[in-house]
């Protein structure tokens, strides 16, 4: 049997962001875990505008090319981990904006978060996302992966090593992504 594809979703945009580097991580904890086909999802090479479709997402009646190419994508996932900064106590636009695109193709698929900044670790903007998830029909993950200060867990060549507490947590979340992924697998089908 296949594995229901896992992407991780890289959700900052800006130059010099950390979320390439923390996303490297996160699949290759989801890699080590086993349960999944790893994908990466930089939304900086999706490269969406600003939500400029005219109709609403449930009708799925897409008038852009770069929104039938994101609905590909994200139909081909089973499950989402999106790895998302903290901008302005708050979801980062970019995820927001990529979020708001799609109806459907999102929908009855869980999704976990690992989520990076100061102190607060991005909690705000998870407790955030997991309010627009619901909204989407998505399985939000209560299992989260903070990451408090992410810079200082980067080596000199540029690779996230934040520690054994941190692998833990992923696990923890890998699994419940895992877990409702397979009960949710029957409601896909249908
Ligand atoms: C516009 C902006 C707003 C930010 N707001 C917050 C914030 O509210 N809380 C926080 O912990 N970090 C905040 N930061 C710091 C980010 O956590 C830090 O820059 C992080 O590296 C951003 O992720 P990225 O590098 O993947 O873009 C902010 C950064 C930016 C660019």
């Amino acid at each position: 049997m296949s594995l229901p594809v896992l992407q991780v979703i890289i959700g900052s945009t800006r130059p010099g962001r950390i979320g390439p580097s923390i996303a490297k991580w996160v699949a290759e904890q989801a890699e080590n875990h086993g349960g999944f086909h790893v994908e990466i999802v930089d939304l900086t090479e999706v490269g969406l505008p600003l939500y400029d479709e005219p109709n609403h997402p449930r009708l799925g009646d897409y008038a852009h090319e770069h929104t039938k190419r994101w609905s590909e994508i994200v139909r081909r996932g089973d499950a989402f981990v999106m790895v998302c900064p903290e901008y302005n106590h708050g979801i980062n636009a970019a995820l927001k904006n990529a979020l708001d695109f799609l109806y459907h193709e999102w929908q009855r698929k869980a999704v976990g978060f690992v989520s990076y900044g100061g102190v607060s670790a991005g909690t705000r903007a998870v407790q955030q996302l997991k309010q627009v998830a619901t909204a989407l029909r998505m399985v939000p993950i209560v299992e989260s992966v903070y990451l408090p200060f992410p810079h200082a867990h980067l080596s000199e060549s540029g690779e996230f090593q934040p520690g054994k507490a941190a692998e833990l947590a992923a696990s923890a979340m890998l699994d419940e992504t895992q877990a409702w992924t397979e009960a949710t697998a029957a409601m896909r089908k249908g």
